[in-house]
């Protein structure tokens, strides 16, 4: 049985094909719209999600399965002191597949190992969103028709968001990647990805402060949301969280073909006013992301499509 706690899980065989079957339930979604009777997927949620968790049970539900769960600790038994291991244990016997997100990095690999069916971490703490990555993943290739040969910039609370953690992992697989780092000074990524990822890998990096300075070079840029909920005080939070604003003026710098992705949620870091800019395509990242769940669940629990 295989989890899926981290994208580096994947080979990059395993991803390709992956993604291959993404495009095709995208542009067949009939052929798999029974794929998953009887089957039942569980959403365990331990902190709040818009994107994950309904596109996880749209996913299940479009390959003709169900769903079940909770989308908060306080309306589990978490909230009487029940531990993952043992709550884990009991969904096993209710569900075929599920997907945990939890504050607590490392909780969804807790639970895999006491878990009789496939776990997908939906989001760690600070730490890893591997589906997240798919979604990425898929967005690029679909629209920029590949995943190699191209300057990325991430930009925002690096230090946080689990998000580009995930990505990078995953992007250093393919050749040719040059990365662009662009926050404050307070939200770089940490040591461990950027001397133990990127470093350690050789991989072409700098370390930007402007958004402005750095947006020219760029072919795709991935905006995040500084993190509020892993700020210690609000007082810092307040401080960051205006730090960036893409606006008309930033993106008239761009290149025409540049792409604007977001994990979203948005706060501030992306203005409106640009959304229907055709290079702003977060809104169709977010559809993507049924897609490769769908993938997802389908090679988790090895069923073919029709
Ligand atoms: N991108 C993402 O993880 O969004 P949610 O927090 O809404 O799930």
């Amino acid at each position: 049985m295989k989890h899926l706690m981290s994208p580096l899980d994947l080979s990059v065989e395993e991803l390709d094909r992956l993604l291959d079957l993404a495009n095709d339930i995208e542009a067949h979604p009939s052929r798999y719209a029974h794929s998953c009777e009887g089957k039942k997927l569980a959403t365990l949620f331990y902190e709040p999600s818009t994107r994950t968790r309904l596109s996880f049970e749209a996913a299940m539900l479009n390959l003709g399965g169900s769903v079940l769960g909770f989308s908060s600790a306080d309306s589990s038994s978490a909230a009487k002191g029940e531990s993952v291991s043992d709550t884990i244990r009991v969904i096993s016997c209710y569900a075929d597949i599920c997907a945990m997100r939890h504050p607590k990095e490392g909780a969804p690999l807790v639970a895999s190992m006491k878990s009789s069916i496939p776990i997908i971490n939906a989001g760690d703490g600070g730490h890893q969103h591997p589906t997240q990555t798919l979604t990425d993943l898929l967005t690029i290739r679909s629209l920029k028709g590949r995943l190699d040969n191209f300057t990325i910039g991430l930009c925002g609370d690096l230090k946080f968001g689990r998000t580009v953690h995930s990505l990078i992992q995953a992007l250093i697989r393919y050749p040719n990647i040059r990365f662009v780092l662009i926050s404050p000074e307070e939200l770089r990524l940490p040591d461990n990805i950027r001397d133990g990822v990127l470093k350690k890998n050789h991989q072409d990096f700098r370390e930007e402060v402007r958004l402005e300075d750095a947006i020219p070079q760029l072919d795709l840029l991935y905006m995040t949301r500084v993190q509020r909920e892993r700020f210690f005080n609000e007082e810092d939070y307040i401080r960051m969280k205006d730090f960036y604003i893409l606006d008309k003026e930033k993106m008239k710098l761009a290149k025409e073909d540049m792409l604007v992705l977001h994990p979203l949620p948005r706060v501030n870091e992306i203005s409106v006013e640009i959304d229907d800019d055709p290079r702003a395509v977060y809104f169709k990242q977010a559809q993507y992301g049924v897609y490769v769940r769908m993938a997802l669940i389908l090679t988790l629990l090895e069923v073919e499509g029709c």
